[in-house]
């Protein structure tokens, strides 16, 4: 399902080449939950804004949900993130409308037919447990709310992929292990998940297979 042979990314800032990705290579299978760990610095980001077509690499195959992602063209990137759900450290929420019309935005943007709006967004939302919160405005929730309210909107479509970059990079360690949970709970419905923080020791109570990165280079991928 997502396939990396070789790859390279190397960044030019001003005469100084940072390779923020080193030969790196690793296949994952449909159904998989991969913890994708290292300090800030090592890549992560990197590696998963190659696997969406964010970045190009510099030099590697790159092959996800049967595509081969370097060679595709803006619209055919556009459509490969459609099939993936993507969510980061900053939950992203539009702040002038609630937690459901954001999740509702998703759906009608697809041109999902308005009589399953309301129950895909409320069963996207009770799989984060946050139906309770439909109507709120984003300033109105916690980090951890807003984190559940953006997986929510990552998974509405659902995704065969969900990519999470540091989903609990802003949170403590109690609300961290709860959304821990949360992916838990989407990986366990049949999403296949990459999740990547700086946080191994959180990630470790998770006991899936890990990826280390160092310095771009794949050092460890075990479990
Ligand atoms: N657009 C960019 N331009 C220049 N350097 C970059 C860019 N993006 C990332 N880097 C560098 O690549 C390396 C890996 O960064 P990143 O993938 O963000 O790591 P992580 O997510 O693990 O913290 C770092 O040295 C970072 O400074
Ligand atoms: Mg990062």
């Amino acid at each position: 399902m997502i396939e990396l042979q070789g790859v390279w990314k190397t960044f030019s800032v001003g005469p100084v080449r940072v390779h923020a990705l080193s030969d790196v290579s690793f296949r994952i299978s449909r159904g998989e939950f991969v913890i994708l760990t290292g300090t800030s610095g090592a890549g992560k980001t990197t590696l998963l804004r190659v696997l969406y077509g964010a970045e190009r690499p510099t030099e590697g195959e790159v092959e996800v949900l049967g595509r081969d992602v370097p060679s595709l063209g803006r619209s055919e990137v556009a459509a490969l993130r459609r099939s993936l759900g993507v969510v980061f450290q900053d939950a992203k929420l539009l702040p002038a409308r609630t937690v459901y019309d954001n999740i509702a935005f998703v759906l009608r943007a697809l041109g999902t037919p308005r009589s399953q709006i309301t129950a895909r967004v409320f069963d996207a939302l009770r799989k984060v447990g946050l139906s309770s919160r439909a109507q709120a405005y984003p300033a109105q929730l916690s980090q951890g709310e807003a984190q559940r309210a953006a997986l929510a909107r990552a998974i509405v479509r659902k995704p065969p992929i969900l990519l999470a970059d540091e989903p609990t990079g802003n949170l403590d360690e109690g609300m961290a292990t709860e959304i821990h949970d949360v992916i838990k709970d989407i990986w366990t419905s049949g999403t296949t998940v990459i999740l990547a923080t700086h946080q191994a020791g959180l990630a470790a109570v998770l006991k899936r297979r890990t990826l280390v990165l160092e310095r771009g280079r794949l050092i460890k991928d075990q479990g």
